[in-house]
């Protein structure tokens, strides 16, 4: 069930979660730090086959919310793992008071992560404010959901067509129309985006969609291209 996508980083994916009637696929990430500790980057369901795998390759100590849109499974991971810290991207905690948090996560990268991961949180949208990671070692951009890509041909009747609207359907992934919209502030989305585009990155993952296996800078201007111009 996990499957290698580079150095110290794999992924899993879950089963579908239905949200307005749509049917994300949805994935995660792990990320293997130099001390044999683990970042759980936007958890899927924990069953016992991945509880397995996940423990044989480290210990779980960083279980991360990247958005406020994917909390889901934030409890029962805890609840697996309880020596673990649960970190809350902007907005999380007034919406889930029942989960407790060890940590935000801000503009600068943890203290527990910040040789090997960088971090930026996406300013300037209404909906979320999303925070996303580069993998060093590995040289991987993550995002949620700000980039997704959604089969067309798993769409049944009139969601297609909304989903073709919301530009989800592309042959690669692409910004949502949705999210386009709702950044109301893009002085400060350029700022964000000027810090991911600096990374020297390889390759993107997201929680739905084909990922990028190269060229990820190229791919990443393309995408953001109508915030850039
Ligand atoms: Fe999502």
């Amino acid at each position: 069930m996990l499957k290698e996508f580079g150095q110290q980083i794999w992924t899993a994916d879950g089963a579908e979660v239905a949200v307005a009637g749509f049917h994300y696929p949805t994935r995660m990430a792990i990320i293997g730090l130099s001390d044999d500790s683990l970042f759980i980057w936007s958890p899927i369901q924990l069953t016992d086959g991945l509880r397995a795998e996940v423990d044989a390759i480290g210990q779980v100590r960083h279980i991360v919310a990247p958005n406020s849109l994917h909390h889901l499974f934030l409890q029962e991971w805890k609840r697996a793992y309880p020596a673990a810290k649960v970190y809350a991207p902007p907005g999380l905690r007034r919406k889930r008071a029942d989960i407790i948090f060890d940590a935000d996560l801000g503009s600068a990268p943890s203290a527990d992560w910040i040789e090997e991961i960088d971090q930026v949180p996406m300013h300037g949208n209404l909906i979320t404010t999303e925070v996303v990671f580069f993998h060093v070692k590995s040289a991987t951009v993550l995002f949620t959901d700000l980039i997704q890509q959604i089969p067309a041909d798993r769409i049944p009747g009139w969601r297609a067509i909304v989903a073709k609207l919301d530009l989800m359907t592309g042959p690669e992934p692409s910004v949502p129309r949705k999210f386009r919209v709702a950044f109301a502030n893009r002085r400060a989305a350029r700022d964000s985006l000027q810090r991911i585009l600096a990374w020297p990155a390889e390759k993107v993952l997201m929680a739905h969609g084909t990922p990028i296996e190269e060229n990820a800078r190229a791919y990443l201007r393309r995408a953001f291209g109508w915030l850039i111009a």
